[in-house]
């Protein structure tokens, strides 16, 4: 497949940072859009390391009009964009009742209105060509809401609303611009190290934990594969999201009993820890977080079923032979 133009927002770190390298091992043009300079440089670094080219353009994503001017340039520098991934996100580790309305705002207006901003932007440029795809990085928690994420899963509820909206209203014009979801387990990304946290303990995602260049894996996939709605990634977001069609209220009394220890370390929160709710966290150290946060130990690098969702045909075609093949030997034996 020739070089595409890619941006990737949130690629200064994370799954952000790792799908930007996807990309890029490809020979994509990728242009990265966070707020850190120095995560950005490093970023750029990698894309070129990896065979790319890089563009680092600094923006935060919760300013609408910055989100366009990044755009831009982006097509003055590398050409019409092919492919915009949404994957900025900040949040706040808390109670509902700890968190302010002015935290609130912020959470949202980056977390959601940050890939509202994306999709606007890359819309505008795709949909006059007639061609494009928009990725936005969904979660388990898109559609399940679980203690202590209430402000991250509200926005990320928001994003699944708005994208099928929007996915309806290409589909009423016969556009070939698509926008597909890919909705993530838990990752070991720098979020658990810079998210503002106000628990007594430092956080971890739920378990289990995939690596960031595994699940990015399945960003490119959905690019490629842009027709198909959305993706869910590992077998524990298929659970979280079957089981909460089926009985939400056994996940109620099972979250309440396990979401508030499972989702803290042993270790206590301290309060020079990084923050990135209203300025990058690289800013002050100097400090590049890259895409891994520090739960690389144990984290899962495959999973059968994400081949299983990539190649549905194939595992239905033999489910349906093993079908046959047992009603033949059942009725031989008769
Ligand atoms: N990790 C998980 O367990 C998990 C699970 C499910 C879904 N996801 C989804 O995956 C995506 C990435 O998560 P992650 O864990 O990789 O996050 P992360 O490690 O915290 O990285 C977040 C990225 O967003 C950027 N960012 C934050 N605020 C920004 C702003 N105002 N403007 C522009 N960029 C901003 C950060 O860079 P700067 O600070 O430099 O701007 C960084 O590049 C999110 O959409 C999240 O919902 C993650």
């Amino acid at each position: 497949m020739s070089a595409r133009v890619v941006v990737v927002t949130g690629a200064s770190g994370g799954i952000g940072r790792a799908t930007a390298v996807a990309f890029a091992r490809r020979g994509d043009r990728v242009a990265l859009l966070a707020r850190g300079e120095v995560g950005l440089q490093a970023a750029a670094e990698d894309v070129r390391a990896a065979g790319g080219t890089p563009l680092a353009v600094p923006v935060d994503v919760a300013d609408a009009d910055a989100v366009e001017r990044a755009a831009d340039r982006v097509e003055a520098d590398l050409g019409p964009i092919d492919v915009w991934c949404n994957v900025a996100f900040t949040s706040v580790f808390a109670p509902f009742s700890e968190i302010s309305a002015a935290e609130y705002a912020r959470v949202t207006q980056v977390t959601y209105l940050g890939f509202v901003h994306g999709t606007m932007a890359a819309l505008r440029r795709m949909r006059a060509r007639d061609r494009g795809v928009i990725v936005q990085t969904g979660s388990a928690l898109a559609y399940r809401g679980i203690p202590l994420q209430s402000v991250y899963c509200g926005a990320k509820h928001a994003i699944r609303g708005f994208t099928e909206s929007l996915l309806t209203e290409l589909k009423h014009e016969g556009s070939n611009v698509h926008v597909t979801m890919v909705n993530m387990p838990g990752v070991n990304t720098p979020q658990f190290d810079w998210v503002l946290n106000k628990l007594p303990k430092r956080p971890q995602p739920v378990a289990p934990i995939y690596s960031p260049e595994f699940v990015a894996t399945s960003m490119v996939w959905a690019a490629d594969h842009p027709r198909r709605r959305a993706w869910w990634v590992g077998i524990p977001t298929v659970y979280t999201i079957t089981g909460n069609k089926v009985a939400p209220a056994f996940l109620d009394w099972y979250l309440a009993r396990t979401g508030i220890s499972g989702q803290q370390t042993d270790s206590d929160a301290r309060p020079d820890d990084p923050q990135n709710l209203w300025r990058p966290a690289d800013g002050e150290g100097g400090r590049d977080f890259g895409a891994e946060g520090r739960f690389t130990e144990g984290s899962w690098t495959r999973d059968p079923q994400v081949w299983a969702s990539r190649h549905h045909g194939v595992v239905a075609a033999l489910t349906g032979a093993a079908a046959v093949g047992a009603a033949a030997l059942l009725g031989r034996r008769r």
